[in-house]
């Protein structure tokens, strides 16, 4: 019956090749967030609508996200993470279809709230599905890969709006990103199930095989299984522990206010509303969209700076330095457009303020937040504490989109922006008197700390 299972021949290569895999879950979300930013303009003129139904068709994805997040940890934990991946990235396809065919406006919204249901489903189940299948050394790089995914993402779906601009065809802005969603559908398929998730299923068996073509070293595998099933031993009672244990209460509200901080930065308006921002500063439609190129870009590559800092420097000074850097960047910003952009120059300096703001966000709470959201639930209420903040995360994200519009019209663009700025000043507060510096602090010290009733920001170091 039990058939001898060899290691691989070439398992790091193996390891790199399924996380990279895994990790283009990133590009689906990216594309997601990227492509309305083109699209709108010419929706809103070929349909006729006014800035509040355009809102809905811009925010009425996040609401689905939010409803993916919380379907997914069920199907995760009983079809697995490859099923649930498989079925995400087959409903992006379809859901992308949809929009770029929608004949009417009706359509429309429920074609995006179904894509936004895909994406509700990868983002939930691919980072985890990466944390399950990357060796241990790696794992905090697997997470910021899967941002960085996102970033590049958010800029390939600028470019392909910036290409059909020219012809104003929103339908294929819309439909052209299920192309990639069905690459990554076949992709998916050579993935190996979790060996998490396999064990979780009594397939032990199986579980071997994948840590064996992962790992190589047949001891290593021992290990890790033996690691796995004690791990495994700890039920998840994440809902009970919810209500019975005050300390998990503590970290489970953390990561809901991390995530609302995220959101509440102001990034989105920008990843969402760039061309028309750049609308406001005076460009015509091309120019709006080769500049919002140079926003995702600018994402892209300041994402690095995160990926290199984040070890030596610690979550908290990244933090503090992006909230400053912000909190200028939208500031300037708002006093520019008070004062009122006149020439050339002034265009340039207030779109390198803009830029300014990009890379504050990407260096600090683009992956930051992430990382900690997975750094400060006790083992036994992880699944139930990350579904919390991923699903804060994206309620946050509607809530954002969804107001936008409106705040320029009532209260002006400059206002609009100060708003945004001076909430990052609050979020440095908050990072002081909250967070937790996690640098070089195993996960185990953490919740021994958060149990022992430490403040949450002593949790740490
Ligand atoms: C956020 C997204 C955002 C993206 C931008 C992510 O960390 O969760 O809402 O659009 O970063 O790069």
């Amino acid at each position: 019956m039990n058939t001898p299972v060899q290691p691989a021949a070439h398992p790091k290569a193996t390891a790199i090749f399924v996380c990279s895999l895994g990790a283009l879950a990133g590009l689906m979300f990216g594309l997601d967030i990227g492509v309305i930013s083109g699209a709108q303009q010419f929706i809103q003129k070929d349909f006729g609508i006014s800035d509040s139904v355009l809102e809905h068709i811009v925010s009425w994805m996040m609401l689905g996200a939010a409803a993916g997040a919380v379907g997914a940890g069920w199907m995760s934990a009983a079809l697995g993470r490859k099923k649930s991946l498989l079925f995400g990235s087959l409903l992006f396809a379809v859901a992308s279809v949809w929009c770029g065919m929608a004949p009417d406006v009706a359509n429309l919204l429920i074609a995006r709230l179904v894509l936004g249901v895909s994406i509700g489903v990868l983002s939930f189940t691919a980072p985890m599905y990466l944390a399950e299948i990357a060796p241990e050394n790696v794992r905090g790089a697997m997470v910021s890969l899967y941002q960085l995914m996102i970033t590049i993402g958010i800029v390939l779906a600028y470019l392909s709006n910036a290409a059909f601009s020219y012809t104003g065809n929103w339908r294929w802005m819309l439909g052209i990103i299920a192309i990639p969603g069905i690459l990554f559908f076949f992709g998916v398929f050579v993935l190996p199930d979790s060996p998490r998730w396999l064990m979780m299923r009594g397939r032990k068996e199986e579980a071997t095989r994948v840590l064996l073509k992962l790992r190589g070293n047949p001891e290593q595998v021992k290990k890790e299984e033996a690691d796995i099933a004690e791990q495994l031993k700890i039920p998840q009672r994440g809902w009970h522990m919810f209500l019975e244990n005050k300390n998990f209460r503590r970290s489970v509200g953390l990561g809901v206010v991390l995530q609302i901080v995220q959101q509440l930065t102001g990034m989105n308006v920008v990843m969402y509303y760039a061309p028309r921002i750049f609308q406001g500063m005076g460009y015509n439609t091309e120019s709006q969209l080769w500049f919002t190129v140079i926003v995702g870009l600018t994402n892209v590559l300041a994402t690095f700076i995160a990926i290199g800092l984040v070890d030596r420097w610690g979550r908290k000074p990244i933090l503090y330095t992006g909230f400053v850097v912000m909190a200028l960047g939208l500031g300037i910003v708002g006093t520019m457009m008070h004062l009122g952009i006149h020439g050339h120059g002034e265009q340039i300096f207030t779109v390198a303020m803009l830029l300014m703001f990009i890379v504050g966000f990407a260096m600090s709470a683009g992956p930051l937040i992430w990382i900690l959201c997975s750094e400060v639930q006790p083992i036994k209420g992880r699944d139930f504490g990350i579904a919390c903040s991923t699903f804060t995360n994206w309620i946050a994200n509607f809530v954002v989109g969804a107001t936008f519009l409106t705040l320029l019209n009532s209260i002006g663009d400059a206002a609009t922006f100060w708003l945004y700025g001076s909430l990052n000043v609050v979020f440095l507060l908050i990072t002081i008197w909250l967070v937790p510096e996690t640098k070089g602090v195993t996960l185990e010290q953490i919740e021994h700390k958060l149990m022992e009733g430490k403040k949450l920001r002593d949790i740490g170091r």
